[in-house]
């Protein structure tokens, strides 16, 4: 009596198993099925895909709290895909992730507050599941998807995984901090993919380029599909025609393409051998251009490799630790035009929140505006043309460039003593050496493999030929042009150099083709690509 009954056990069990399309490759492989939850407090709890390269489970964000995750399991710092809820992380006790009967998933603290739930439901049986694109999935016994973390992403995109005009790329706080961050990537209204910073008041967009209308930029706003991604290749492509190729293009690496801390947008591909992410495209290689870096009053300067923040003279760090909260002025303005006097800065611009500009004005008048209007805190004076005069009420998004041309004049109390007697030739970078903090990260040099040298001759010899056009195109600017800064004819001149490249040319020319051209100090020759296609 009991052989048969064991044996029909086995076949049922073996059926089962061989049936399930998601049965292991490997021992750790898990999918969660209906009835059945992941607990905080088991660490063995997480779902792993069937290759074993993505990680899904409550994940430690911090003392005592966890957070629902996706991870990177061959990543040698923890480096999530996505999070349920990065602004509510759980206890570290009694925190669960349940797959009800009725076919939602449900988050709970401690056992009791519901955190986070999908919202879901169904009446066949269902079953989470992390495939191998990183895309936790619960569907039901018909292979209906009802929920994917796919259509919700967090601050970064995979393979395949589009964004839309329903999504968005969420920076975080910090490197360590998991929280929604100041920095977003996302299909603007016009249809634009762009980058924008957003912290309490402020909001400004950054990328790309907002002194340029978008058809300049390569940027399409009349397709209203407003979808992008990338493929396995490492080939992005959106409906506005943004369009760049990973410099390490081709099958191979695992690739994220993350909305960071630090405002810029990066794409990596992970080393599987060290655990170590590559760099193989960005978007901003000014980092001076990424708004809100630096803070209120304060300025973001170039030193060769790194950008710095720096204090305006007469101004001082809000806070010596964070350097995001900017500086603030070490005097106190009265309303009186006679009481105030202007020190200039060579070569900064204060980007936004101008007053009123005003055309066809003298120097004498723009400065007498500003000295009349008690808001104003310092005026620029642009020469070309009629003359215009810019009131700024706010100094936000400070920067230099040394051939700006422009100069920023800050309204100071009459009384106050600037050492140098108020004219500054140069910004002090670090006369207070806590006022002055380093950011930003710099591409590793990778190193080139002999087949590629001759893809980067061919790059040397054009861009000679570059160089040229970059002088002449420099001249006509400067004659022509007024307001252009260096930041932008770097732009205009990358764009005229790589429009001259078709990537089907330099494809053909070299098998091993894994787009050098952007490596080491260009960082714009990225962004051509990216603008051009
Ligand atoms: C992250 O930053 C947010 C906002 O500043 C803060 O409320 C939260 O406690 C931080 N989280 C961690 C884990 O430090
Ligand atoms: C709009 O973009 C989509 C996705 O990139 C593309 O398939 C479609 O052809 C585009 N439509 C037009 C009118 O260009
Ligand atoms: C800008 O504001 C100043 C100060 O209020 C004023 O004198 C000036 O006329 C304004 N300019 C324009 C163009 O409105
Ligand atoms: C400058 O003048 C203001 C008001 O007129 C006064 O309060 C302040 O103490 C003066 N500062 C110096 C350094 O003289």
């Amino acid at each position: 009596m009991y052989h048969p009954k064991a044996s029909q056990i086995m076949a049922v069990f073996l059926f089962l198993y061989s049936t399930n399309p998601y049965h292991s490759f490997s021992a750790t492989h898990k999918y969660l099925r209906a009835g059945s939850s992941l607990s905080v407090e088991r660490s063995n709890d997480v779902i792993v895909s069937k290759d074993g390269r993505f990680s899904a489970g409550l994940y430690s964000v911090g003392d005592n709290a966890y957070c629902f995750t996706i991870w990177f399991t061959n990543s040698a710092n923890f480096t999530p895909v996505w999070m349920a809820n990065r602004d509510h992380p759980v206890n570290g006790r009694r925190s669960t992730i349940s797959l009800k009967k009725d076919g939602n998933l449900v988050l709970t603290d401690a056992g009791r507050f519901i955190v986070w739930t999908t919202n879901t439901t169904s009446t066949s049986p269902v079953q989470l599941c992390l495939l191998n694109t990183g895309n936790l999935v619960l569907q039901s016994s018909e292979n209906i998807i009802l929920w994917q973390s796919f259509d919700f992403p967090t601050d970064t995109l995979l393979p395949q995984q589009p964004l839309t005009s329903k999504s968005k790329l969420v920076a975080s706080q910090s490197r360590t901090n998991y929280s929604s961050g100041f920095y977003s990537f996302y299909f603007d209204n016009d249809n634009v993919l762009r980058i924008y910073y957003s912290r309490l008041e402020i909001t400004s967009v950054y990328w790309p380029n907002h002194r340029k209308a978008s058809w300049q930029l390569g940027r399409a706003n009349y397709n209203t599909s407003r979808i992008a991604l990338f493929d396995l290749i490492g080939h992005f492509q959106s409906s506005d025609n943004m369009d760049f190729f990973a410099s390490d293009f081709g099958i191979g690496p695992i690739r994220r393409l993350t909305m960071e801390f630090d405002g810029n947008l990066r794409l990596y591909s992970l080393d599987e051998r060290t655990g170590n992410w590559e760099i193989s495209w960005q978007a901003i290689s000014g980092l001076c251009t990424i708004h809100g870096l630096c803070g209120p009053n304060s300025l973001c300067v170039y030193p060769p490799d790194k950008i710095r923040c720096s204090c305006p003279p007469g101004f001082k760090l809000k806070d010596d630790t964070d350097w995001s909260q900017g500086c603030e002025p070490i005097f106190e303005l009265s309303c009186d035009p006679l009481d105030s006097k202007f020190i200039v800065l060579p070569g900064i611009d204060f980007y936004g929140y101008d007053y009123n500009f005003t055309l066809g004005a003298t120097l004498q008048e723009c400065q007498n505006m500003c000295l009349e209007l008690c808001s104003c805190k310092a005026f620029l004076y642009k020469m070309s043309g009629r003359g215009t005069c810019y009131l700024k009420i706010l100094l936000l998004n400070g920067y230099q460039s040394s051939s700006l041309g422009v100069k920023m004049r800050i309204k100071v109390p009459k009384n106050m003593t600037i050492s140098d007697g108020g004219r500054l030739e140069t910004i002090p970078l670090s006369c207070n050496p806590k006022a002055v903090v380093e950011l930003g990260r710099d591409y590793k040099q990778k190193q080139m493999n002999s087949s590629l040298n001759y893809l980067w001759w061919f790059v040397v010899v054009m861009g000679c030929t570059e160089l040229i056009s970059i002088v002449i195109g420099w001249w006509y600017l400067y004659k022509t042009n007024k307001a252009t800064s260096s930041i932008e004819l770097g732009y205009i001149l990358t764009i005229i150099g790589f429009r001259r490249f078709s990537y089907a040319e330099l494809k053909k020319a070299t098998k091993s083709f894994s787009t050098e051209i952007g490596r080491g100090d260009g960082g714009v020759v990225f962004k051509a690509e990216l603008i051009n296609g």
